[in-house]
């Protein structure tokens, strides 16, 4: 694997007992193709030696701003106009308190305010520092002017305690690393203005296809990759959202800050959604969920044995409907895959499930079936005044990005008391 083969990464380590983590994030980084050159702050250097990335990384490390020999090698703006990004992993709170005041008064403050490269921050520490409410404004200014989170995670903790502030694994963070850089170069990538659009939003997202199965070998199913789940899945971490997705079988790989949870059968996505849609504020049902299954599964393989055969198949649960008919129920969006009379059907099962919006798409179109492919359009309905809008043709991602836009708006309508006309919550 290679995705990183000609990148610069800026690897800033701060103080803290995750930044011995970095050592491996350095190899990890390399492996993935990367030239990576590390500044450590003074914080760092008194958990772990500069010396074990210099041996890791084959470069000199970077940890003062006016040293003469340092700067006559590489200066700071030298420095600074080499990376591709900067990446800190471990973030202090310390340094993101710095970095959203631009402090320059350290040699990475000083790169980081110096470069226009993209800045990425895995960041790291004790659960009521995270949730401290200075924390969460400087994190609020950092993601306003671009700044990518990846993480923390959920877990123990060094100090003993348990909860929110653990750095990601080195290679979580490798990984989403490699998926941002790839949305930027894609140019998919949450611009400034969208990216805190779902912050503090809690969504429950379903994607791909469910198996029912026939007997241990075979089973019904249908086309969807997971494809347009997992796009929206990742444009709503971009755009500030804590996202649990419920998979179906699929052959895709999710960002890391996203909770995964794998399913096979609808019953089984069913239980899945059930068990997590407290505390979900919006619910996405983008699954092609199999509405059969067999009344009854066969224990042992069938055999070839007569010319024609029936299977008796009895109605999946509504997944959808189960959640939008819940009593505290969160902002439910449906997906709708339509052959014809798309605007007519849409609105009919918008009506019949109960639904906040629906979106749409034409999946008899010549050369686009939408499941499998990497291409999508939608329309989008909601019942007030009859709403509608259309997203146009683009990539899953795009398609996704834009279909969050028209979800802030409705959301913003839908609870006038928290928003601004922008759509902000
Ligand atoms: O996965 P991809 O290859 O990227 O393809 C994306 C997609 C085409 C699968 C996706 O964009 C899409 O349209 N998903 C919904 C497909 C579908 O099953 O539509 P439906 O009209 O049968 O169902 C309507 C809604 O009810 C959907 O939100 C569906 O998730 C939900 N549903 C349906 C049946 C069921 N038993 N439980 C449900 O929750």
């Amino acid at each position: 694997m290679h995705a990183l083969k000609n990148k610069r990464i800026l690897l800033g380590v701060t103080g803290g007992i995750a930044a011995y983590k970095s050592a491996i994030l350095a190899r990890r980084l390399i492996d993935a193709g990367a030239t990576v050159r590390v500044v450590m702050s003074a914080g760092a250097q008194a958990f772990i030696q500069p010396l074990t990335f210099q041996a890791l990384t084959g470069n000199p490390v970077h940890t003062d701003l006016l040293d003469p020999a340092a700067e006559a090698a590489m200066g700071h703006i030298e420095l600074a106009r080499w990376a591709d990004c900067i990446l800190i992993a471990p973030a202090s709170a310390n340094t993101l308190a710095r970095l959203a005041h631009g402090f320059a008064d350290d040699l990475l403050s000083t790169l980081c305010l110096a470069s226009d490269a993209p800045l990425f921050v895995a960041p790291a520490m004790n659960r009521l520092m995270w949730q401290n409410p200075a924390t969460v404004h400087n994190c609020e200014v950092l993601a306003s002017r671009g700044v990518g989170f990846i993480g923390p995670g959920d877990g123990a903790q060094a100090c003993g305690e348990t909860g929110s502030g653990r750095l990601l694994e080195p290679e979580d963070i490798r990984d989403s690393l490699i998926a941002r850089l790839q949305q930027t170069d894609a140019g998919d990538r949450a611009t400034p203005d969208t990216r805190l659009l779902l912050n503090g939003q809690k969504l429950l997202i379903t994607a791909g296809p469910t198996r029912e199965a026939i007997d241990p070998v075979r089973f019904i199913s249908n086309h969807s990759s997971g494809k347009m789940g997992f796009a929206i899945a990742e444009a709503a971490v971009a755009m500030g959202a804590s996202v649990t997705l419920v998979a179906g079988p699929v052959n895709l790989q999710a960002d890391p800050a996203i909770r995964r949870i794998d399913v096979v059968s609808a019953d089984e996505m069913l239980s899945a959604v059930m068990d997590n849609v407290s505390g979900s504020t919006v619910f996405i049902s983008v699954a092609a969920v199999s509405d059969y299954r067999l009344e009854q599964v066969m224990d042992q393989k069938i055999k070839k044995s007569q010319d024609q055969m029936q299977l008796s198949l009895v109605r999946n649960p509504d997944i959808l409907k189960s959640v939008s008919t819940l009593e505290k129920r969160p902002f439910c969006v449906g997906f709708a895959a339509e052959t014809e009379n798309v605007e007519a059907h849409a609105r009919a099962k918008l009506q019949h499930k109960q639904l906040d919006m629906i979106a749409a798409n034409h999946v008899a179109q010549p050369g686009n079936p939408v499941f499998g492919s990497d291409t999508n359009a939608l329309d989008v309905y909601w019942p007030a005044d009859n709403g509608h809008e259309s997203i146009p043709s683009g990539s899953k991602q795009q398609v996704a990005q834009a279909l969050l836009l028209v979800l802030a708006r409705q959301l913003a309508a839908s609870d006038p008391s928290d928003t601004d006309a922008s759509g902000k919550h």
